[in-house]
């Protein structure tokens, strides 16, 4: 393939190199005469591992050059591969000025060759940028339109500082979101036999895939500096209690708990929570993360109660009381947040869940309930049809299989809200469906 990449700088000098070196004919191209300079002499303009080596390489085998214009570097190529910088303003807000830049320019160059070309983004961008803020761009500057004269896709890079060679050829995945199947092709040709899935998936998917992997990174690192924080002050060994927390791969570093659905809660997560939140104010010691683990769990309940209360109607059925299904443990369940102020502000509410059978509630469960959820009795039904032929919304709240297929119940004028992602959204042919954040 023909690449031409814009850009050299920590992004830009590693493709480039890598690129060429699995024998694809690339282009560099930059601002910077001091980059492309670099380059044409066969040296890296970066400090990097092992690049060095390979544009040197690349060079002598006659498949990498650099040059300062867009123009002569365009001709031919097949793909282009935009990774200019994408800095921060002083709001914080995400500049594109340099994208836009490199974007008319290569539109330009476009206008004038007959070729179907790839125009790739590489640079970190929020959802939006590609298809809203800089096709247009280019379909200004070639005068023509994307999925016709050109392709436009989103490619996000995670390679990291220092060992950039070695993330690129050695890949977990790599994600091409793709604006037409033609640029999803000639993507796939580029990268084939990197390692890695190749991944097709939709252009904002990807550009919001690279903030989602970077904001976890950054929370993963102030977590466990969080603990370390406490561990000290509690004379605990951090890098032991560490070392054994990511060795549970089943609950701690694995997909659990990492789908959105809805709030946390039952007899466990709250209370331990608060408990080291406390320990760690005992201490005076600031550890924002922790400490605003229940403030945003809250808000995710108030969110759902927003969602509900938007639609106007005044009869609501809840299906699924406990915090998840195949209990009955309804201590802390954060569903009765939302039905006990729905509840206090007179909404007609019908209730229903498997397993809950007041008969049969008993012990601590019992108490509870008797404390804090008093109208739970006269409002629960055993008839789950009942529920839902009564009631205008009806509020899924937990991923009971008994409500996976409810949406066939629905009838037109129906609401159905899914605080867990736990419906078949198929199923719902008549009334409308809506996720809380989903
Ligand atoms: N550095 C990383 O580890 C890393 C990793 C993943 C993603 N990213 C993202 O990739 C993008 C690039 O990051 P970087 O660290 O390589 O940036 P960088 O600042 O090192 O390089 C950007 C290069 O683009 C050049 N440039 C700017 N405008 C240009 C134009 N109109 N035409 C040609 N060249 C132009 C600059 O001269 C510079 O050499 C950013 O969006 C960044 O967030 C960076």
């Amino acid at each position: 393939m023909q690449v031409v990449v814009v850009g050299l700088g920590y992004v830009g000098s590693v493709c480039s190199a890598c690129l060429a070196s699995r024998g694809h004919q690339v282009v560099g191209v930059d601002t910077s005469t001091y980059k492309v300079d670099c380059i044409e002499r066969g040296e890296s303009p970066i400090v990097e591992k092992d690049l060095g080596e390979l544009i040197a390489a690349a060079r002598r085998e006659g498949r990498l050059s650099a040059t300062t214009d867009i123009a002569r570097a365009m001709p031919g190529a097949d793909v282009v591969l935009v990774c200019v910088g994408t800095p921060s303003r002083e709001d914080g807000s995400l500049n594109l000025d340099h994208v836009k830049r490199a974007c008319a320019e290569v539109g330009s160059a476009l206008a004038s060759t007959g070729k179907f070309t790839t125009i790739v983004m590489r640079s970190t961008m929020l959802p939006g940028s590609v298809l809203d803020e800089l096709t247009p761009v280019i379909e200004q500057a070639s005068g023509g339109k994307a999925g016709d004269k050109f392709g436009v896709a989103y490619n996000p890079e995670f390679l990291r500082e220092g060992t950039a060679v070695d993330d690129f050829n050695n890949a977990d995945y790599t994600i091409i979101g793709a604006g037409c199947e033609r640029a999803g092709e000639s993507l796939k040709a580029v990268y084939e036999g990197v390692g890695g899935e190749l991944i097709v998936t939709s252009i904002p998917t990807a550009e919001m895939l690279k903030y989602v992997n970077n904001s976890f990174h950054a929370l993963k690192v102030a977590f466990a500096n969080e603990v370390g924080r406490v561990c000290k002050k509690e004379g605990v060994d951090s890098h032991a209690v560490m070392k054994l927390m990511v060795r549970d791969t089943k609950l701690n570093l694995s997909p659990y708990y990492l789908s959105p659905g809805f709030a946390f809660g039952g007899s466990c997560l709250p209370k331990d929570v608060r408990a080291i939140v406390s320990r760690s104010r005992h201490h005076n010691l600031e550890l924002p993360v922790l400490q605003n683990i229940i403030r945003s769990n809250d808000v995710h309940v108030e969110d759902a109660i927003h969602l509900i209360e938007k639609f106007k109607m005044r009869k609501l059925g809840f299906l699924g009381l406990s915090f998840k299904a195949g209990t009955d443990d309804l201590r802390e369940s954060p569903i009765l947040r939302v039905i006990g102020t729905l509840v206090g502000k007179g909404y007609a509410v019908l209730l229903h869940d498997p397993n809950i059978d007041m008969e049969r509630v008993l012990g601590a469960n019992r108490r509870f309930v008797e404390d804090e959820v008093p109208y739970l009795p006269e409002r629960l039904r055993a008839d789950l049809r009942e529920v839902v032929e009564s009631s205008e919304v009806i509020v899924v709240g937990n991923r009971s299989a008994a409500y996976r297929e409810i949406g066939g119940m629905l009838r037109k004028g129906q609401v159905l809200v899914d605080l867990v992602a736990g419906v078949d959204r198929r199923t719902v042919v008549n009334g409308e469906y809506h996720g809380l954040a989903w």
